[in-house]
């Protein structure tokens, strides 16, 4: 599905309107009605219904939903915050009908009027939230900070229109103060400020209303970015085929684990096997090896030495003939920071045409030396977390998490890499500019050995031959519906990454095939 900033939004609106001759009130009236019909079950018994409007069309919408809602004999009033005069358009038709309908309309436009808004919000136990929409242009301040953070402090059930007020619809920032909503009903097509962090924890619940707008109008907007729902993640996922064998799902070379860290490279192999891969060849050094074999008897080992600081000679020929023979490879995970993994990361890129995921100490070699990217003879996906990433671009952390859409878009295209720039909400982009945000997942997924995992299912997606771009959104998509399949069992405080493994089967068996 398409997300789309404010002036997408507004030029789809545009269009509909001045193009296509479908009125602006006909819209407002439909999303009105999209966002009765989404809440009307839940406030049906409510004793006190509060509307806060503002001044824009999205005070419009809530006018007409106070409307709608008397009429439907709920006990409903409606609070403009802003000076009514300025009402115009399609919002003051909508004003003026309230009016004359006697429905109760308190209006707020100066400090001194604030504390009767405090005592309104009070005594109600739904709010409907339609103070500012898209059209949020600067920090919220005065009575309309007062208003926001008045509604916060309420216990009321409380549902956002079109976007929770005070969240930037371009990027996810809290302009200042934001409504902290229970649900949004925003209208045709998400907007990037809901998905993102830290304005996606207002959102509440989410869910798209359709007003009406034709898909005509959607579909000229070249938006870049979409997210990943279950009908299309259905259709991304290879299909097993009944004449087949191992090797016609992919022969997966994993590059991963040293004696510090063997379990990663159990993990991105276990992950690789369980999300289909016909074989999997797991690259470790002699010493650890059997520890793979007991942990995962499925595995089949290559190994190599590391105690010196270089590979050998005949290391280099195994590792050479191994690229020969792999579809697709994985590198990094507790490969280790050192001169070795390096050695091993120039190898792979100089030499392997198809397609390879490098992950953790893999990023941590490439951020010594970025231009050996440059050499690459294949497709690449790097999957850095905002550490590695910081690493990566020499920009520090918080920029980055602030930005994560736009970083990740910018080290795409100046590397050609596809990149997983992994967080709360994962980015995945395309040296095109093609955008994905993975809107699932949460918080338990962020313990050891996760990254471990996603490597593991986006090189096994590759192995089966997905197109390297659909393989990390679908990747990411899997590793977060895995750990929420996983909270549901064990909650969030002592989910391990062998749990987000042991759910990849089910998550694919129960929505994917
Ligand atoms: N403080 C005070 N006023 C502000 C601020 C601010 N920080 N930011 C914007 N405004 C004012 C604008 O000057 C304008 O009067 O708020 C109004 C814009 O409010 P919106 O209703 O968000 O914008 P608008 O473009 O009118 O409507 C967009 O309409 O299609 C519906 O709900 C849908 O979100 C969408 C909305």
């Amino acid at each position: 599905m398409k997300v789309v900033s404010s002036s997408e939004m507004r030029e789809i609106d545009r269009y509909t309107i001045q193009e296509l001759g479908i009125p602006g009130i006909v819209l407002m009236e439909n999303a009105a009605m999209s966002v009765v019909s989404e809440t009307i079950s839940t406030i049906r018994e409510s004793r006190k219904v509060v509307i806060c409007c503002g001044i824009g069309n999205n005070g419009g919408d809530g006018l007409a939903i106070g409307r709608i809602l008397s009429c439907n004999h709920i006990n409903v009033s409606i609070a403009v915050i802003g000076d009514s005069n300025k009402i115009k358009g399609d919002a003051k038709i909508n004003y003026d009908v309230a009016k004359k309908l006697n429905i109760d309309i308190h209006e707020y436009n100066s400090q001194e009027e604030m504390n009767d808004f405090v005592t309104l919000v009070n005594g109600c136990d739904v709010i409907y939230d339609a103070i500012f929409g898209t059209g949020l242009s600067r920090e919220v301040t005065d009575r309309y900070y007062e208003a926001i953070d008045a509604i916060n402090h309420t216990n009321a059930y409380k549902i956002a229109v079109d976007i929770p007020s005070g969240i930037n619809a371009d990027d996810g920032h809290v302009l200042g103060i934001a409504v902290d909503a229970d649900k949004t009903v925003t209208f045709c097509l998400p907007k990037l400020g809901l998905l993102l962090y830290p304005g996606a924890s207002n959102v509440g619940e989410l869910v798209v209303g359709d007003i009406g707008i034709p898909y005509v109008s959607v579909e000229r907007i070249k938006s870049n970015t979409s997210i990943m729902d279950d009908n299309l993640a259905k259709h991304f996922m290879p299909n097993r085929v009944k004449m087949s064998h191992k090797g016609t799902y992919g022969k997966v070379l994993i590059i991963a684990g040293t004696k510090k860290m063997t379990g990663a490279a159990v993990l991105t192999s276990s992950a690789a096997y369980r999300t289909g891969a016909g074989l999997v060849k797991t690259f470790i050094e002699e010493s650890v090896s059997s520890i793979i074999t007991s942990s995962l008897p499925e595995a089949i080992i290559e190994t190599y030495n590391r105690d010196d600081d270089n590979l050998s000679f005949e290391d280099k020929s195994k590792l050479l003939e191994m690229l020969l023979w792999a579809d697709t490879i994985a590198i990094g995970p507790g490969l280790g920071n050192d001169s070795i993994t390096k050695e091993i990361l120039e190898v792979v890129i100089n030499n392997f045409n198809k397609n390879i995921v490098i992950d953790a100490d893999g990023i941590n070699a490439l951020s010594k030396d970025i231009h050996v990217l440059k050499n690459k003879k294949g497709n690449i996906i790097v999957t850095p977390h905002l550490g590695e990433m910081s690493r990566l671009t020499n920009m520090d952390i918080e920029r980055i998490s602030n930005n994560t859409v736009e970083v990740a878009q910018v080290f795409s295209k100046q590397h050609k890499v596809i990149c997983v720039l992994k967080s709360a909400r994962t980015v995945i982009s395309s040296p095109n500019g093609m955008t994905n945000i993975n809107i699932y997942g949460n918080p338990g997924m962020a313990t050891a050995g996760s990254g471990d995992v996603l490597t593991g299912i986006i090189v096994s997606l590759l192995g089966q031959g997905l197109d390297v771009f659909d393989a990390a959104i679908l990747g990411t998509y899997i590793h977060s519906k895995a750990g929420d399949r996983a909270k549901e069992s064990v909650g969030e405080h002592g989910l391990l990454a062998n749990d987000i493994i042991d759910s990849i089967p089910y998550v694919i068996k129960s929505s994917l095939s």
